[in-house]
Protein backbone atom coordinates (compact mmCIF):
# COMPACT_ATOMS: atom_id res chain seq x y z
CA UNK A 1 0.00 0.00 0.00
CA UNK A 2 0.83 3.27 -1.28
CA UNK A 3 -0.57 5.37 1.73
CA UNK A 4 0.36 8.64 0.27
CA UNK A 5 -0.65 7.80 -3.50
CA UNK A 6 -4.06 6.79 -1.99
CA UNK A 7 -3.86 10.25 -0.05
CA UNK A 8 -3.59 11.77 -3.05
CA UNK A 9 -6.25 10.45 -4.75
CA UNK A 10 -9.31 9.13 -2.62
CA UNK A 11 -10.81 6.95 -5.58
CA UNK A 12 -7.31 5.05 -5.91
CA UNK A 13 -8.70 1.84 -3.55
CA UNK A 14 -5.17 -0.38 -4.02
CA UNK A 15 -1.80 1.16 -4.49
CA UNK A 16 -0.24 -2.60 -5.25
CA UNK A 17 -2.74 -3.35 -8.42
CA UNK A 18 -3.48 0.58 -9.38
CA UNK A 19 -7.36 -0.17 -8.90
CA UNK A 20 -9.51 2.26 -8.64
CA UNK A 21 -13.20 2.95 -6.92
CA UNK A 22 -15.28 2.20 -10.45
CA UNK A 23 -13.19 -0.65 -10.89
CA UNK A 24 -14.44 -2.35 -7.39
CA UNK A 25 -17.81 -0.96 -8.30
CA UNK A 26 -17.70 -2.70 -12.04
CA UNK A 27 -16.69 -5.96 -10.18
CA UNK A 28 -19.90 -5.90 -7.81
CA UNK A 29 -21.94 -4.94 -10.61
CA UNK A 30 -20.94 -7.88 -11.89
CA UNK A 31 -21.74 -10.14 -8.87
CA UNK A 32 -19.29 -10.05 -6.71
CA UNK A 33 -19.18 -9.27 -2.89
CA UNK A 34 -15.94 -10.98 -1.78
CA UNK A 35 -12.97 -9.23 -1.78
CA UNK A 36 -10.32 -11.55 -3.82
CA UNK A 37 -13.11 -12.40 -6.04
CA UNK A 38 -13.54 -8.90 -6.90
CA UNK A 39 -9.64 -9.09 -7.93
CA UNK A 40 -10.14 -12.16 -9.65
CA UNK A 41 -12.74 -10.37 -11.81
CA UNK A 42 -10.24 -8.05 -12.90
CA UNK A 43 -7.56 -10.45 -13.80
CA UNK A 44 -5.93 -9.51 -10.74
CA UNK A 45 -4.80 -10.49 -6.99
CA UNK A 46 -4.37 -8.93 -3.69
CA UNK A 47 -1.19 -8.22 -2.45
CA UNK A 48 -0.79 -6.85 0.64
CA UNK A 49 -4.24 -6.76 1.90
CA UNK A 50 -4.39 -3.36 3.15
CA UNK A 51 -7.16 -2.30 1.24
CA UNK A 52 -8.94 -5.02 2.30
CA UNK A 53 -11.69 -2.83 4.36
CA UNK A 54 -11.45 0.06 1.95
CA UNK A 55 -13.14 -2.56 -0.99
CA UNK A 56 -15.09 -4.06 1.93
CA UNK A 57 -16.84 -0.15 2.31
CA UNK A 58 -17.42 0.18 -1.44
CA UNK A 59 -19.16 -3.02 -1.59
CA UNK A 60 -21.66 -2.18 1.47
CA UNK A 61 -22.09 1.00 -0.06
CA UNK A 62 -23.01 -0.03 -3.63
CA UNK A 63 -25.40 -2.61 -1.96
CA UNK A 64 -27.41 -0.35 0.39
CA UNK A 65 -27.45 1.80 -3.04
CA UNK A 66 -30.77 2.63 -3.97
CA UNK A 67 -31.09 2.61 -7.76
S1 LIG B 1 -3.25 -1.96 -1.58
FE1 LIG B 1 -2.02 -3.73 -1.48
S2 LIG B 1 -3.35 -5.31 -2.15
FE2 LIG B 1 -4.52 -3.53 -2.31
Amino acid sequence: MDSERKQQDPTLVCTCNDLYQVDIEDSIEFGETEYREIFAVQGLQPRCGECVEHVGEIVEVSLHKVS
